[in-house]
C-alpha cells in the first residue's frame, strides 16, 4: 500500500501532465455552475445559495476554476486551489480572458487554508474528492472553513460509476462487484503503470464523515444526464455546463445510474 503522500505526489505530477489535454478535450463553461459530466448545472440543480454576491467562497481541487469563475461573474469574493501548478495556469489564463478576478492557491485539499483566510460562507467542490487518499479528512478541513450557516457543496463520483456496464444475452445493465469495496478508477500511462486513482466511496460512508465533521446534510442528490436524445453534437455542448465527446458515448448508459453524487451540507 502507498504512503498517502507519494499518492498525492503521483496525483499532482498526473494532473500537471494532462492539464492542457483536460482543459481542451472537457467542454467546460463559465456561465453555469457545473456538477459533473453530462449532468445539468447548478441554473437547473439550485444547489446554491440563491444570491452570491459578496460571499465568500472556496474550492478545492478546483483545476481550471470555471466554478469559481462562474461565482465571480455574480459579485463572490473567490479563493481556489489546486494541487496542480498546470491546471492553476489555465484557470489564471482564462480568468484574465474573462477580465474577472480570483485568488489562486496551490496545494492539497488536505492541507489547512492559513488562519488569516479567515471563514467562508461557501466551500465548494466538483468531482475532485475522489482523487484523495484522505476524503475525510478533506472533508473535515472543509466543515472548520465555514462560518455558522456556511454551507459545504461537493460532487464527486457516485459509487456506482465503479460497476461495469454488461450485456447479458439480449439485456444491459450495471454490474457492481462489491459496493462497500469498490473499484477505483485506475489511470495509467502508456507503459500499462498506474499514475492517479479516484475512488467513489458508498454514499453512507461519505455522510458519515459529513455528519462526523459536524455538517448538517440538506441534500443529496443524484442527478440524472441532461436530456440529449434529439440533440447533435454542438446542440449537446450548449446544453450541457461539463461535456466531452468521450463523455457523450456515457449517455445511454448514464440514463440509468448517476455519475455523480451531490451533497449539500451545512454548518449549524
Ligand atoms: C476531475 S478534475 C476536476 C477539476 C475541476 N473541479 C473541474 O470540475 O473541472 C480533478 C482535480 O483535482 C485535482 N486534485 C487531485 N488531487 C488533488 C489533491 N490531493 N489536492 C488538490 N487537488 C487535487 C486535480 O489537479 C484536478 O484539477
Amino acid at each position: 500500500m502507498m504512503e498517502k503522500k507519494a499518492i498525492i505526489e503521483r496525483n499532482r505530477q498526473y494532473w500537471d501532465a494532462i492539464a492542457e489535454e483536460y482543459q481542451d478535450e472537457i467542454d467546460i463553461c463559465v456561465n453555469d455552475f457545473h456538477y459533473g459530466p453530462l449532468v445539468p448545472g447548478d441554473c437547473d440543480l439550485h444547489l446554491l445559495p440563491e444570491d452570491v454576491k459578496g460571499l465568500r467562497c472556496y474550492e478545492f481541487g478546483c483545476g481550471a476554476a470555471q466554478n469559481s469563475l462562474y461565482l465571480a461573474s455574480r459579485g463572490a469574493v473567490c479563493v481556489a486551489s489546486d494541487i496542480s501548478l498546470e491546471q492553476l495556469e489555465e484557470a489564471n489564463r482564462i480568468s484574465e480572458s474573462l477580465n474577472l478576478s480570483i485568488e489562486t492557491l496551490h496545494m492539497g485539499m488536505e492541507e489547512a487554508l492559513p488562519d488569516s483566510y479567515g471563514k467562508f460562507d461557501l466551500v465548494h467542490s466538483s468531482y475532485a474528492l475522489a482523487f484523495s487518499p484522505e476524503p475525510d479528512k478533506v472533508v473535515a478541513n472543509c466543515a472548520s472553513l465555514l462560518k455558522p450557516g456556511g454551507v459545504l457543496l461537493f460532487s464527486t463520483g457516485h459509487p456506482l460509476f465503479s460497476g461495469e456496464w454488461l450485456m447479458i444475452d439480449d439485456d444491459e445493465g450495471l454490474f457492481v462487484k462489491d459496493y462497500f469495496q469498490p473499484e477505483p478508477d485506475i489511470r495509467y500511462n502508456r507503459l500499462g503503470e498506474e499514475v492517479a486513482r479516484a475512488v467513489f466511496y458508498p454514499i453512507g460512508q461519505m455522510a458519515d464523515w459529513i455528519l462526523n465533521a459536524g455538517l448538517q446534510i440538506e441534500r443529496i442528490v443524484e442527478p440524472a444526464p441532461v436530456k440529449l436524445d434529439t440533440c447533435d453534437l454542438e446542440e449537446m455542448m450548449q446544453k450541457v455546463p461539463y461535456f466531452s465527446e468521450s463523455w457523450s458515448e456515457y449517455y445511454e448508459q448514464l440514463k440509468h445510474y448517476p455519475v455523480v453524487v451531490i451533497f449539500k451540507c451545512r454548518r449549524p
